[in-house]
């Protein structure tokens, strides 16, 4: 399959006020404010990929019958793309985007789409919407590209028709809070179970989430975190970030890919970087109980959680149905915020990219 589907373009007739504009860049938050265009691509069992448009930003037209209202067959992916101290736009590995929204689409029984047509597709975006690179410290432009089912059919089977969109959200700081650290809330829920979709970026994850993150917030904590399901013991992930354990002999340990939490490439990036400063760091099972134990021996230091969205995040606190524990001073850690500055050093273009992770745009 290739990428070599022509673009239609089709500009916005009354894009945002240029004031408006910079009122939203110098404080843009996380996902409440969309650019002037998005991108659209359909899917047919006759036709495969076609139709591909930049457009203007707006609701799209939907059959109440569409799969993904009732069975929830979709998907999705976050990345950012960042403007660089000689004024270029970058993507952070796209191309890794690409290849986990594929591993989501075989999960979902949806059509993949090649990954040249996929990176191609938000780059059309980005130059579109260029204008809308926030202006704030540490702001991006957040993508989201995602597919849902649109054939009109109730039978429970794949649909036959599907699209894929890209939009666009510049962003800030995900936590609203601004805390140093965030406190967790750890969930009596089950985010995802062996053999269930727990490595797929699909909605439905996030649709089951939702409870417990809401009892999450009620109990004054940032995000949730989840257990495994079989032994409700060992640590998996949050609610859409990975975790990292900090140990006083400056090793790290990160809950293994087992199928049910999603393959972050955040992670897998941090992994790289920290291998590189000579630490040693695991793939391994932690429990909650080796967590609260080394907690308070001191042989623990810090924890972070890790995604697009939160970049790197100290985790100060930990609370469940037994109380609630501190890590380290309960503050933002030395391991935790050098390897936060490795790592956006190369996302924002100030260090060299050694690793092929930063893909600019022409
Ligand atoms: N885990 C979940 C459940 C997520 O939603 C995310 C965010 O995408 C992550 C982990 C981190 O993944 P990434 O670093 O690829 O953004
Ligand atoms: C991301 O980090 O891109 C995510 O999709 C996570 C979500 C909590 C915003």
């Amino acid at each position: 399959m290739s990428a070599s589907l022509p673009f239609a373009h089709v500009p916005h007739p009354a894009p945002t006020a240029a004031a408006v504009r910079a009122e939203v860049l110098a404080n843009p938050g996380f996902g409440t404010r969309f650019t002037d265009h998005m991108v659209s691509i359909d899917w047919s069992e006759d036709k495969g990929w076609h139709d591909a448009q930049v457009l203007p930003y707006g609701p799209i037209p939907l059959d109440p019958a569409a799969s993904v209202l009732h069975y929830a067959q979709e998907i999705f992916e976050g990345l950012k793309a960042y403007r660089h101290p000689d004024g270029s736009m970058a993507l952070f590995r796209p191309d890794a985007n690409a290849r986990r929204f594929n591993a989501s689409a075989r999960r979902l029984a949806m059509p993949e789409l090649p990954e040249d047509l996929f990176v191609e597709a938000i780059r059309q975006l980005v130059r579109a919407d260029k204008d809308w690179f926030p202006t704030v410290e540490g702001g991006s432009l957040y993508l989201r590209p995602f597919m849902i089912a649109t054939e009109a059919f109730l039978g429970v089977r794949p649909a036959k028709q599907y699209k894929f969109l890209v939009i666009a959200s510049p962003a800030g700081n995900y936590f609203k809070s601004g805390a140093p650290a965030v406190s967790i809330w750890v969930s009596d829920y089950t985010r995802a179970a062996p053999g269930g979709t727990g490595a797929a970026k699909c909605g439905g994850n996030y649709a089951a989430s939702l409870v417990p993150t809401a009892e999450a917030f009620a109990q004054g904590h940032d995000q949730v975190l989840f257990l495994d399901a079989a032994e409700h013991k060992w640590i998996e992930e949050l609610g859409g970030m990975n975790l990292f354990f900090v140990f006083a002999d400056g090793s790290l340990i990160t809950p293994p890919l087992t199928g049910t939490i999603l393959p972050g490439i955040t992670r897998d990036s941090l992994l790289t970087l920290a291998r590189e400063e000579g630490l040693t760091v695991r793939e391994e099972r932690y429990s909650l109980d080796q967590w609260r134990a080394d907690a308070a021996s001191g042989q623990l230091v810090e924890v972070f959680a890790c995604g697009t969205a939160a970049v790197v995040t100290p985790v100060g606190k930990v609370a469940d149905r037994n109380g609630d524990f501190t890590i380290g001073s309960g503050g933002p850690g030395q391991l935790t915020g050098k390897l936060k500055a490795r790592l956006t050093a190369i996302q924002r273009g100030e260090a060299p990219d050694s690793h092929g992770w930063v893909s600019v745009l022409d």
